[in-house]
């Protein structure tokens, strides 16, 4: 009887031991998911190994925002590693910055993580205010290394960021993207950084994904990154920016021709202002880059992803009126021209670039206009719709400009 005491005591010890060296609940930072003139969302991603009751709690402006004013209300989701809480404040457009931290406790009264306080930074709300947004794309390599983007940005005073793509190299590693939320916290905390799904950010290897996606484990975080949907536009008053998937490796036939007929109508849509049509995804349609070449063998019953691409999606746009197409995934800084759109495949900002050789069977990219290898990049553009303007302008790790281009538009719709 004694023994069996002994034993219970000893099991109640080590489980409190557990207990007490089990990792910090918070996985991932604050960061800002969704941002418009009128309203935040932001997502803090919590790991929940220990059943814990969650209980996030908001501040703006360093008052404790009242429950009943959230848009909608908070939001939780399932991750494999825990849950994203996701809540949208209302922005009054007048009052400019704002503050915002989230502040998580368990239900052992334990604070597991500090105040994430930071100035948004609003996208401008007047249709006719001038717009500045900077394009970066895969960031797998060092998390660290891609810290160099951050003063970039915040010198350039952009209002939001694009990522085309490959956010980190292993999806299924939270490690990876708790990393770069808290290397770039500076960042995506007080800035929307809207982004298209890379390859990378899938799960390559999986054959029988349940829902038809090759999603990966931490799919979660990028329900949250893409409000849980893998094409979407962003309105913004002075641009409409459509979020693409190109990864046709990872989607049925069905899945790409929905996204395709989702496009369709969108771009038909009539637009009173004529706002610009941008549109992201990660594959480029023309780069010149072995990344590419090894890919492009075609065979009649299955056409390869970039044929697809240039044969169904490209004439969309083109007949759309898109005039800026925004790639990533061949790691170094191009920029084309075809008819009448511009396309520019971001340089990677921290991982290894390619040194193009093209083997002989394989035609160089014909509208190349601007190639630049062996260098990280960060495009900066600046929107003035009242001119119908879009200037942009590209550096390097320096700040040595690298490229600029101007695209303009016609008001008439
Ligand atoms: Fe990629």
């Amino acid at each position: 009887m004694k023994a069996k005491l002994w034993i219970a005591l000893i099991a109640l010890l080590q489980e409190c031991a557990a207990h007490a060296a089990a990792p910090p609940s918070i996985a991932i930072p604050v960061f800002v998911s969704d941002l418009s003139a009128s309203r935040v969302e932001v997502t803090v991603g919590v790991r929940n190994q220990q059943d814990d009751d969650i209980n996030c709690t908001w501040e703006l402006r360093g008052r404790s925002v009242d429950r009943a004013k959230l848009l909608p209300e908070i939001q939780e989701s399932p991750a494999p590693w825990g849950r994203l809480i996701r809540a949208t404040f209302p922005l009054d457009e007048t009052q400019g910055s704002l503050a915002s931290h989230a502040l998580v406790r368990t239900c052992q009264g334990r604070v597991t993580e500090a105040k994430r306080s930071k100035t948004l930074h609003p996208i401008p709300a007047d249709p006719k205010a001038t717009l500045k947004f900077s394009v970066i794309a895969d960031s797998q390599g060092e998390a660290a290394e891609a810290r160099w983007i951050v003063s970039a940005i915040e010198k350039a005073q952009s209002d939001f960021v694009i990522h085309a793509g490959d956010v980190v190299d292993h999806g299924e590693k939270l490690e990876e993207w708790r990393a770069w939320f808290d290397e770039l916290n500076e960042l995506t905390s007080v800035r929307l950084v809207a982004t298209a799904l890379g390859n990378h950010d899938y799960d390559q290897y999986s054959e029988n994904p349940p829902d038809g996606w090759r999603t990966r484990p931490t799919a979660g975080i990028w329900d949250a990154l893409s409000q849980g949907r893998r094409w979407r536009v962003l309105e913004f008053p002075q641009a409409r920016i459509f979020l693409l998937d190109s990864n046709l490796h990872s989607m049925s036939r069905s899945q790409w021709q929905a996204q395709l007929d989702w496009l369709k109508e969108e771009l038909v849509r009539p637009d009173p202002t004529n706002r610009i049509r941008i549109a992201v995804f990660h594959h480029p349609p023309f780069a010149n880059s072995v990344h590419n070449w090894d890919q492009l063998r075609d065979t009649p019953s299955q056409p390869h992803e970039y044929i697809r691409i240039r044969s169904e999606l490209v004439p969309l746009l083109e007949s759309g009126g898109v005039k800026l197409v925004l790639n990533g995934h061949a790691h170094h800084y191009e920029r084309s021209f075809k008819n009448a759109i511009t396309y520019v495949t971001a340089g990677a900002i921290n991982t290894w670039r390619m040194v193009p050789s093209p083997p002989a069977w394989f035609d160089i990219n014909p509208y190349s206009q601007k190639l630049l290898t062996l260098k990280w990049t960060i495009t900066h553009c600046t929107l003035i719709p009242t001119n119908t303007t879009l200037a942009c302008t590209t550096q390097n790790r320096a700040g040595e400009v690298v490229d600029e281009f101007e695209i303009r538009w016609s008001n008439n719709p």
